[in-house]
């Protein structure tokens, strides 16, 4: 087998030879980077696609496990390893340090545990649980049996995660009977018990014990615990075709229910493993820690597959920044001598807010590398964490990409290409981005700003939503014929450097969440009370947008309270995350004479502006913003 490292670049001049060889000849080059994975059978066909249909396959004939490439393939030469480095929220708790050997074994006893409860290739299993080893363990051990695995955030509500279990009928739930966030219990197994009220397909459900409460455990669910007992430890892993499905994640639309991105097995498993090595420049004996929960796509890609597939040792904490205080990052830091440290703009600014002793009190001389994803990152932002963390020493990476992308598709790679505070910079290896104008034609200028769309399948491309394939086909596809649409705005630099200036749709990214506002709505238009409402996004000083809600009730004088009410709603409905930052309480909300509700005034009005709305003559009732401004 050839070795991957000769293909990741070193120098400026590689990225550049390297580069262009991946646009001029695409199916040569990943042919090349394929060739260093673990393989059952070889491909006939690198690649065909149509943006039309939209259908892409990779290395299709095919065969492979992922989990074969994560863990076999290493047992030879690093066995005893550290896979996982686990940091418990609890710092008083021990950390724990699990090698691939032992990770190896305990997701080959659970895949038997799965097997056991009837699942098999194809077969879609929820996973629902705190930031613990047995979640990365619940994981690889579907992929291991190709189950299809949906990880839904732990922090989402009953109704939530019941839509999302619901949506892909999985047939069996891994969760916890709770978790720990910093000072907090969360009760997970009251919030399941309330899902699965409404969850057919579900037959059985595995408990892990992780607070040791004394739950209630209803028909069909079992204790992690008793599973594992006496099951081997020998599970053949499942051959795969390479577009087989391997997970679904669900990502919140603009409009609508979420939508279930689908990832299949062999184009992921390159990207995810190339785009690592390419970004972070991961070496033997590093330790690399991403600060992201596994129910996001951050961690799918950058806590399990990618570092796994690399042979790296990733860290995993169960915790919060702020616990039990602001430095418990820097602790952690200090404490594992971690060597790359990927995080998001919110938790920069956020620990940016708390004084500079909590950082200055650890020793961080081991760190080499600095990450952010998820959002834009204001300069303020990254000129603190390039002085404080990176001691102006280490490339920071900012990282643009999506839950749909799989993989880091904007950024530049540590130490090998430049750096450059608020730009993504430069295109990944094998990504063809442009900026398009309105009417979709290509600017070739440099220094201009447009929409984003890449005109190139890249292996890790969603290759579609589950159970809805016109969705994927309008969403992505359809305003600009022949490229993917992420949904994102850009402009360049003089040097081609690209810097995303946020959303052109209506998701607002709220502390790196992405959050569609018409589900929010929705939400809100559930109370009783509630006529009509509207969510706009606006510039947030920590969480870099922050949601404002206009709504107009039936009845204002009734004495309930109504802003109360409507955040349980939305607690209650998507999760506490979608909690709205003001709630206005509006006689009316601006429209036009078809009756659509302008958002472009909400937004002003949101982000403070008291005058200048632009024409709001052709409004079916231009008094409405006057009223609102008093108000506000
Ligand atoms: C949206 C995707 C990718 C993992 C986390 C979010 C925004 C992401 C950046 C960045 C500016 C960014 C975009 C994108 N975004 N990274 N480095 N700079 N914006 O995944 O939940 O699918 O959200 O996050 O708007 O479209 P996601």
């Amino acid at each position: 087998m050839k070795n991957i490292d000769n293909y990741v670049p070193k120098t400026l001049e590689d990225y550049n030879r390297l580069y262009s060889e991946s646009v001029i000849n695409p199916e040569t080059f990943w042919e090349k980077i394929a060739e260093t994975f673990l393989w059952k059978k070889k491909w006939n066909n690198v690649l065909s696609f149509d943006f039309n249909k939209p259908e892409f396959k990779w290395f299709e004939g095919a065969s492979l496990n992922i989990t074969e490439n994560c863990l076999d393939r290493h047992l030879a030469y690093i066995p005893e390893q550290t896979a996982i480095l686990f940091e418990p929220n609890d710092p008083n708790q021990k950390s724990e340090k699990i090698s691939y050997r032992e990770l190896h074994r305990r997701v080959c006893v659970f895949a038997n545990v799965l097997k056991s409860k009837n699942i098999r290739k194809g077969d879609r299993v929820c996973i629902y649980m705190p930031m613990v080893p047995e979640l990365t363990v619940a994981v690889l051990a579907c992929a291991r049996i190709g189950a299809v695995h949906s990880v839904v955030f732990a922090g989402f509500s009953s109704t939530a995660l019941a839509a999302r279990i619901n949506d892909s009928e999985c047939k069996v739930l891994l969760t916890a009977d709770g978790s720990f966030r910093g000072s907090k219990v969360i009760d997970l197994k009251s919030i399941v018990d309330e899902a699965l009220l409404k969850c057919d397909s579900i037959k059985s459900t595995i408990v892990l014990k992780r607070i040791a409460s004394d739950v209630k455990m209803n028909n069909n669910e079992t204790w992690w615990h008793n599973e594992i007992e006496d099951v081997s430890d020998y599970c053949e892993a499942e051959e795969m075709d390479s577009e087989d499905m391997l997970f679904i994640l669900y990502t919140s639309g603009s409009t609508g229910k979420p939508k279930g991105m689908v990832h299949s097995c062999g184009g992921y498993m390159i990207y995810s493993s190339y785009t690592f090595l390419n970004v972070f420049q991961y070496k033997t004996n590093d330790i690399y820690w991403c600060t992201a929960d596994i129910g996001w796509i951050t961690g799918h890609s950058y806590i399990v597959y990618g570092p796994l597939l690399a042979g790296a040792t990733s860290v995993m904490f169960e915790g919060v920044p702020s616990y039990p205080d602001y430095s418990r990052f820097w602790n952690i830091v200090e404490k594992h001598k971690i060597t790359h440290f990927y995080t998001a703009p919110t938790a920069i600014r956020a620990l940016a807010k708390h004084p500079i002793s909590l950082v200055k009190s650890n020793d961080l001389s081991s760190l080499k590398v600095l990450g952010t994803v998820g959002e834009p990152i204001n300069e303020e932002a990254w000129n603190w964490y390039n002085k404080n963390i990176g001691k102006s020493k280490c490339p920071i990476v900012d990282t643009w990409w999506q839950t749909e992308t799989g993989g880091i598709m904007l950024t530049s790679l540590a130490g090998v290409t430049n750096d450059k505070p608020t730009y993504a910079t430069k295109p990944m290896i094998g990504i063809q981005p442009v900026l398009l104008d309105k009417g979709g034609k290509e600017i070739k200028e440099k220094e201009k700003e447009g929409i984003l769309a890449i005109k190139y399948p890249w292996p890790s491309i969603a290759r579609t939503i589950y159970g809805n394939h016109d969705r994927y086909k309008n969403v992505y596809f359809t305003a600009y014929p022949g490229y993917y649409f992420p949904g994102d705005g850009a402009l360049t630099d003089s040097e081609g450097n690209y810097r995303i200036t946020g959303r052109v749709d209506d998701v607002v990214i709220v502390s790196g969440h992405n959050l569609g506002t018409a589900p929010i709505e929705d939400a809100i238009n559930l109370h009783e009370n509630v006529v009509e409402s509207a969510v706009v996004g606006y510039p947030h000083d920590i969480k870099g947008n922050a949601l404002r809600a206009f709504v107009i009730l039936l009845d204002e004088n009734s004495n309930i309270d109504m802003k109360k009410e409507i955040k349980e709603q939305i607690s209650k409905t998507i999760g506490p995350i979608a909690k709205p930052e003001i709630i206005q309480i509006v006689p009316g909300l601006p429209k036009t004479r078809s009756g659509k509700i302008m958002r472009r005034i909400l937004r002003k009005i949101a982000s403070g502006e008291k005058e200048n709305f632009g024409d709001i003559s052709t409004l079916l009732n231009p008094e409405i913003v006057k009223q609102i401004l008093i108000k506000s």
